[in-house]
């Protein structure tokens, strides 16, 4: 079931998702090499609390295994659900930082890759393009439009440069819980669930993009997600709202 949100909701949605845009700005100022990822989960906790709001995702248990941290921190070949640990940034790695909170009831999510120093042009049109393709599926999220509107906007974008799309996992609809129906796939293959956008609803788009091949393999702390050929991958998310005006993106850091 798609859940529609009130112009209130979205308001208290926005606030959750300033507090993820805020938290992930200070978290992008504090990469550097030599600092590990468990420095920044507790700095992503720290400032969380601080901010009245709940780190979303320490304790989430889809499956069997709980996920330990408040971040997700992907390096590399890490495509998602890097888990926080006493590993060190290295200039020239690439780290996706993936943050969600629930405040006053409601997820707000978010994740943005970056660059621990100089890497090559590569790797920098890598992270270009994964941006890019966030942005033309949130364009397509417009009342009247259909999930594959994004869909297919993603993946254009992501395979026109020579790129593959993750299909093993998909954005959500957010809101009272993190993950909502329906699923935003970053690919488009007929027959799958295409339900038409309305205002009201509230969407986590988050294309990962690979270097090389889509496949993927789960390490054995039952989270962390690898590409099966060791090439790079990013990941770029946000929370946005479909308003009468088109998209909102909630997460987008606000002047402040
Ligand atoms: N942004 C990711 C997602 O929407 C983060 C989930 S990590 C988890 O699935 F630990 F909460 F699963
Ligand atoms: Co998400």
């Amino acid at each position: 079931m798609i859940t529609i949100k009130t112009p209130a909701e979205i308001a208290v949605m926005r606030k959750a998702s300033q507090i993820v845009a805020e938290i992930l700005a200070a978290l992008v100022a504090a990469v550097r090499p030599g600092i590990t990822t468990e420095e920044l989960d507790q700095l992503a906790e720290d400032l969380t609390y601080k901010k009245g709001a709940k780190p979303a995702f320490k304790g989430y248990k889809p499956g069997d295994v709980v996920y330990p941290k408040c971040l997700c921190v992907s390096i590399n070949n890490e495509i998602v659900h890097g888990i926080p640990s006493s590993r060190k940034l290295k200039a020239g790695d690439i780290v996706g930082l993936d943050f969600g909170v629930v405040y006053e009831g409601f997820y707000g999510d978010s994740a943005r890759t970056v660059a621990v120093g100089p890497v090559p042009e590569r790797v920098t049109k890598l992270l270009n393009v994964t941006r890019e393709s966030l942005y033309a599926g949130i364009a397509q999220a417009r009342a009247g439009n259909r999930i594959s509107d994004i869909a297919r906007a993603v993946q254009e974008t992501v395979e026109r440069a020579g790129f593959s799309v993750v299909t093993d996992f998909a954005g959500h609809g957010i809101g009272r819980r993190l993950h909502e129906d329906p699923q935003v796939p970053n690919y488009f293959r007929l027959g799958m669930p295409n339900p038409r956008l309305r205002e009201g609803m509230a969407l986590a788009i988050e294309p990962m993009v690979n270097e090389g091949t889509p496949d993927l393999e789960i390490l054995s702390d039952g989270w962390t997600a690898v590409t099966a050929d060791g090439k790079l991958s990013a990941h770029f998310e946000h929370s946005i709202a479909i308003t009468s005006n088109g998209p909102e993106i909630l997460s987008e850091l606000e002047n402040v």
